[in-house]
């Protein structure tokens, strides 16, 4: 989603601003811009297109110590060169870039503005116009930049420049993710610590409704109000420059999935202590054991963890366990048990669907947990209690290793939560995941096939069903949604018994079926669903687990726990995904429309 750089100090800051645009590309973007101010005039370059497009427009001979960038992700305007940021006031003093979605701003326009002609369709043009007329009313760009900033409503994260003054960046934030990077003679603003983690990892977390005057040797942050907020220690952004680098492979995508097994030895090492018992954080060990029902609040491929992580908490800790779409959650709202506990389940820490939910029941008074895999972040903050993923940075917009990262930790925190109520089990998370680990890397070493399977199964066709049933359905979900946002193949995961109520009208001669078979109890009746697609002309493929394979299948799966298979099963639907999309010429990190930190409601 938007993303936002601005740099202040003695170098060029051309560099530093592409660099740390190219940093924020795997959030998802449709064009991109700089400003630089040199001599009391703002230098603008912008495209519609790539961060590589960007710098072949970019004038090699501008230089400038000043300067703010921006990539887009379209949402009041398509995407255009007129829409991309930066945007400027009809001086052309103050130019702005903003990420977020202004609410008022067609209330704004009409009292501030009148009938000024604008020269795009952007909310964020509004703001710039905003703080002209303010300005030109008040004749103090601070006072006029905080009164414009109170005046909006909904999501912003704001850089502004002002050709008049070289020396400061006015930055406000509320909702929209932005921190503040500390260096010695410089300062920097971002969305994302990557986009900054060249020139420094000391970063100053931001609250809502705070503007900040950043200077090359200051950073002053005052409230809305004009007041000093109150100090804060910056903290070390926790990530070097080669995590957030492909190195040898093609894709990101690929990397992480690749990266898999790795993640779940560190998390068996992150959440396990030298006793070889799970080591967890005491608070939220006691608010699982407190609460008589679970909310998980999730969206994407973090609900499809959702669903899995359902059937731990409930199978292990006895815990009953409701799963929503955030973005739904708030209209319609089930009635709450006694004493809920919402579980908020987010890679990014920053989906504004998520965290619009755990606004709303923190003002209830209800407790809340993040499991998130960035910790910093502003649902992670902003909870009671954190669980992280150490997942490392996901880049590929498509989720792969956070995914099972989440699950490998619900499953974790629900075995932990199941003996603290003294709940017997014959289960040890920790041996059980450390074989989940090794299966995934002979997995890993298996590509070839999915990448046949890719190429039999899906090279031309326009859609494709996953099924399952039980535990493999939710599997199933995911790995159709991976293969449709990175192939734009229509796809879509059923429950295998659900297919006959009207899905199955769908199945022509040669419709792709990809099957999951890897629980014992279903695996005839997900069989019989098979053999009915392949009556109608199916062209049907089946991924069993060892022990429950027949003739004929596609695969077979080393064997893991069964409750522990979809952190297994889900890999053959990555690769499948990943060699799909590449036969079909798609952008595999970056999909079309996509953002990778869905910030915006
Ligand atoms: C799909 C994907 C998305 C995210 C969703 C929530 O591959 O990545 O569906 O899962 O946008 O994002 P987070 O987990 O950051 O809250």
């Amino acid at each position: 989603m938007c993303g936002i750089v601005g740099y202040i100090g003695y170098d060029d800051s051309k560099e530093i601003l592409l660099k740390g645009l190219e940093k924020l590309e795997y959030r998802g973007y449709d064009s991109a811009g700089i400003a630089t101010l040199n001599d009391e005039e703002a230098y603008i370059s912008k495209v519609k297109g790539r961060i590589a497009q960007l710098r072949e427009a970019v004038d090699d001979n501008v230089k400038a110590t000043l300067g703010i960038g921006h990539t887009r992700w379209a949402t009041h305007g398509p995407p255009s060169h007129e829409n991309a940021h930066p945007h400027q006031s009809t001086s052309g003093r103050f130019t702005i870039v903003h990420n977020g979605v202004i609410e008022n701003y067609l209330e704004v326009r009409k009292e501030y503005l009148g009938d000024m002609e604008l020269k795009s369709q952007t909310d964020t043009e509004i703001i710039v116009q905003l703080i002209e007329v303010l300005y030109n009313e008040m004749k103090d760009v601070a006072a006029a930049f905080r009164k414009a900033v109170e005046l909006l409503k909904g999501s912003y994260a704001i850089a502004l420049i002002d050709a008049e003054d070289q020396d400061t960046i006015y930055i406000a934030k509320n909702k929209s993710p932005l921190l503040v990077g500390l260096g010695d003679g410089f300062n920097v603003v971002a969305s994302d610590s990557m986009a900054m983690l060249q020139v420094t990892d000391q970063f100053l977390e931001l609250m809502d409704k705070e503007t900040v005057l950043l200077r090359r040797d200051s950073v002053e942050i005052l409230k809305l109000d004009g007041s000093k907020a109150e100090e804060r220690e910056p903290f070390t952004a926790e990530l070097n420059e080669s995590d957030i680098e492909k190195g040898t492979y093609p894709h990101f995508m690929l990397k992480e999935i690749d990266e898999q097994p790795l993640v779940l030895r560190r998390i068996i090492q992150e959440y396990q202590n030298e006793d070889n018992e799970i080591k967890l954080d005491p608070d939220v060990r006691q608010a699982m054991k407190d609460c008589d029902r679970i909310y998980i609040i999730a969206a994407g491929t973090s609900y499809h963890a959702g669903l899995i992580g359902k059937q731990f908490i409930e199978k292990f800790a006895k815990i009953p366990v409701e799963v929503h779409v955030a973005s739904e959650f708030s209209y319609n709202m089930p009635l709450l048990s006694e004493k809920p506990l919402f579980v908020y389940i987010s890679q990014s820490g920053e989906t504004a669907d998520s965290r619009a939910v755990l606004v709303q029941t923190k003002q209830l008074g209800h407790p809340a947990l993040t499991i998130t895999n960035v910790p910093g972040s502003t649902l992670s903050r902003e909870a009671d209690y954190t669980l992280h993923l150490h997942a490392g940075p996901e880049i590929a917009v498509a989720s792969t290793k956070a995914y099972t990262a989440q699950m490998a930790v619900l499953a974790i925190l629900a075995v932990d939560t199941a003996k603290a109520k003294g709940i017997e089990l014959d289960f040890d998370p920790m041996q059980e995941l450390a074989i989940v680990a090794n299966a995934m890397e002979a997995l890993a070493d298996q590509k070839e096939v999915f990448e046949d399977l890719a190429r039999d199964f899906l090279a031309t066709t326009r859609n494709c069903f996953f099924i399952g049933r039980s535990i493999d359905y939710y599997v199933g979900v995911e790995g159709a949604l991976k293969l449709k946002e990175i192939s734009y193949i229509q796809a879509e995961g059923f429950a295998g018994g659900e297919l006959k109520h009207g899905t199955i009208a769908l199945i022509e001669e040669g419709t792709p079926i990809i099957a999951l078979a890897t629980q014992e109890g279903v695996n005839d009746s997900i069989r019989g669903n098979v053999q009915e697609v392949i009556a109608r002309g199916a062209n049907a493929c089946v991924i069993s687990m060892k022990g429950l394979e027949k003739d004929g299948d596609s695969f077979v799966l080393p064997k893991v726990h069964e409750l522990l298979t979809p952190i297994v099963s889900v890999l053959p639907f990555q690769l499948i995904s990943y060699y799909a999309a590449l036969h079909r010429d798609c952008d595999v990190d970056k999909p079309r429309n996509l953002a990778k930190s869905v910030t915006v409601e």
